[in-house]
């Protein structure tokens, strides 16, 4: 037998998500647990996962005191699972978006043939249903804009439903993740490369949250154009410094 895997789910005001999609993923894979990671959230989401917890075992949460962002939130998440001996870890919204219902899947391509699986939109058989045009193109100008920048041979480097073995996450140094909102998604991305990592795409539906409003806001899509621009710019400048010759031999 494998150890348990972990669901972490990131959470800012998502209690009226929150309790649904529980249930779904219980019903889904009943032998995860789960991690709520909550940012203090004014409409209770953090009251309702303590008492989620203290009903189901299977449930834990990280309270933080102030919102700092997704990639802040999963950095202290992996920190409180890797001692713990999780093993895969997964992210996943907590707005139904990323459907539980994918997760079987996902596993299973995690643990025959890869060290981190993303559950892509943008490849054959992914797809979003119910975003308005404009956030399509952002992701996908997004995606292309990483993709010339970090050439890192992934369709959807910005998504956030992913399982990661516990193996790579530990060989990753959380101190080197620069990124506190969305962007850390795709820093990740850049950091599993790094490490020579087997990365597979897989394909999700991914449904716009029925309940609740996106976080996402104009901080964050600055944050990430700022950090892949120069994220881009060090490689480039990586790679002609490799292409000068040593000095002895000019
Ligand atoms: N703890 C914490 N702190 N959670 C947060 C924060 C934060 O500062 N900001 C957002 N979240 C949580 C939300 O409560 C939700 O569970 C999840 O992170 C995703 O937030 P959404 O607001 O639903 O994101 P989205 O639907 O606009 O964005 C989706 O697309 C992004 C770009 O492709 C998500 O799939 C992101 O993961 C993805 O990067
Ligand atoms: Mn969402």
């Amino acid at each position: 037998m494998g150890a348990t895997p972990l669901v972490v789910i990131p959470t800012y005001n998502e209690r009226l998500a929150l309790p649904g999609l529980l249930n779904r993923l219980h019903a889904a894979v009943p032998s995860a647990e789960v991690l709520i990671v909550d940012d203090a959230s004014p409409d209770g989401t953090g009251e309702w996962a303590d008492q989620a917890a203290a009903a189901d075992p299977r449930v834990h949460v990280l309270h933080r005191a102030a919102k700092e962002g997704l990639g802040r939130a999963y950095v202290a998440a992996f920190r409180w699972a890797l001692p713990r001996g999780y093993d895969p870890i997964v992210e996943m919204d907590a707005d139904g978006s990323h459907r539980p219902e994918h997760l079987p899947d996902l596993l299973a391509s995690a643990h025959d043939a890869a060290d981190l699986v993303i559950g892509s939109r943008w490849v054959a058989g992914g797809r979003v249903v119910g975003w308005p045009l404009r956030r399509k193109i952002l992701s996908r100008g997004g995606n292309i804009y990483v993709s010339i920048m970090l050439g890192l041979r992934v369709k959807d480097a910005t998504a956030g439903y992913r399982v990661y073995r516990a193996d790579l996450l530990k060989r990753l140094d959380l101190d080197l993740i620069e990124a506190h909102g969305y962007a850390f998604q795709v820093n990740m991305t850049m950091a599993a490369r790094g490490l020579g990592a087997r990365i597979l795409e897989a394909p999700i539906v991914f449904p716009e949250r029925a309940e609740g409003v996106s976080k996402m806001n104009g901080a964050i899509v600055r944050e990430a154009m700022w950090l892949v621009t120069k994220w881009g710019l060090r490689r480039v400048a990586t790679r002609l410094r490799l292409r000068r010759p040593p000095k002895a031999e000019r």
